[in-house]
Formats: C-alpha cells, structure tokens, sequence
C-alpha cells in the first residue's frame, strides 16, 4: 500500500468481525516498530501481545471500555526509561515518550497496509493494566491497542484540522509564507 493511503485510511476501529487476525501478522506490524527513530539507538519500547481471553477482559475493565473484551488480541506497548534516562537525564523521560508515539505509529500504519485495525487505549488505570500483565514498577504503559478485522468497512473519514490551522512560518503565530522573490527559488 502507498504511504500517503495508509496514512490518510488509518482510523480507530471499534467494533470487529468474528474472524481472527493471524497472530504472525500482528508480529509482522510490531516489526514495523522497531524502525522508528529512538534518542542514541536506545531502544526503549517492549510489546506485549495478549491473547488470552481473560487477561483481555481484565484490560478492557482497566480501560473501563467493554468493546476491547470483544478483541482477539491487545497490543500492550510499554517504555522502559532507563537507559535513556541515563544518557540524557530529564530531557531522557520526554524522549521516550516521543519515540514511543513515534514506533506506535509505524505499528498503526503497518496494520492499515495489512488489512488490520485498532484502536489506540490511551486512558486506562497504569497500575491496574501492570498487575493483570506482571509489568515492573518503572516501566511506562504507554498504550494498548485492541486489534481485529474492521466489522463494516463503511467508513467516513473524521474531519481532521486543517492545515492552515497547525502551520507557522519563520516565527510562532506567522501563517503567511514568504513571497516567491523573497526565497531563494
Ligand atoms: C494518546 C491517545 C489516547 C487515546 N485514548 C483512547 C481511548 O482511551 N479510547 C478510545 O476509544 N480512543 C482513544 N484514542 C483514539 C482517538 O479518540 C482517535 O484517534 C481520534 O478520535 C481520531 O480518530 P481516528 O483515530 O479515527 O483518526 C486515543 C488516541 C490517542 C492518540
């Protein structure tokens, strides 16, 4: 699939057909991640990928959002700071999470190309989503991602924000673009 296709078909699904996703292929897309770029090459992400049905039904109550129950599989993305926090100290904890949205997304896209989709859980109970999957103390629950096949591909895009409204030029709040005979070109 073309890049610019995945980007713009990736949405959150919520609700999926019976069939089961092939568990390889979920690797494959986790796969994906491991390209994303991290601070020094410190690879700071773990995946964790659920498919008992039970500790599934335990993160859909830590999330309190039953349609994750109804998910073959979960995708737990974790962050282990430390090595990163000590190479670059404070600056270190804001890296990792960046790096992280960075291989999540890499993650999401590799599924939109594979057929696959997902929802990204971001509002859950940490301590909770920790004891059902035995996570250490210092490690970040970044996200989970429930995963299955669309169950109606009737989609309509969400309106997304306009362009005009996230770009600046030279300086914050400048939406207007140096003239042609301005530049260089
Ligand atoms: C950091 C973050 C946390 C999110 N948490 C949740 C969540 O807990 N539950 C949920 O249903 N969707 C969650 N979402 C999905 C957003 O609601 C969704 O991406 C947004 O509505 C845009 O829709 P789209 O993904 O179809 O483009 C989260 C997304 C992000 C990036």
């Amino acid at each position: 699939m073309e890049l610019g296709r995945a980007i713009k078909n990736r949405h959150s699904v919520k609700k999926f057909k019976d069939k089961k996703p092939d568990w390889r292929d979920i690797i494959e897309c986790i796969d994906a991640a491991r390209y994303a770029p991290m601070a020094g090459s410190n690879y700071s992400l773990k995946f964790i990928l659920v498919s008992d049905k039970n500790l599934i039904e335990q993160l859909a109550d830590a999330a309190q959002q039953p349609f994750i129950a109804k998910a073959h599989y979960v995708v737990v993305a974790c962050s282990n700071p430390s090595r990163t926090v000590n190479a670059y100290g404070a600056r270190g904890e804001i890296y990792v999470r960046q790096q992280a949205g960075a291989a999540m997304q890499n993650f999401l896209l590799k599924l939109e190309e594979s057929g696959l989709s997902a929802s990204w859980i971001g509002h859950f109970v940490e301590e909770q989503v920790k004891k059902t999957l035995g996570i250490p103390e210092h490690v970040h629950v970044e996200a989970f991602f429930p995963i299955g096949y669309e169950f109606e591909k009737k989609y309509t895009r969400k309106e997304k924000i306009d362009l005009d409204n996230i770009l600046y030029f030279d300086e914050w709040e400048n939406t207007n673009m140096k003239k042609s005979k301005e530049l260089d070109v």
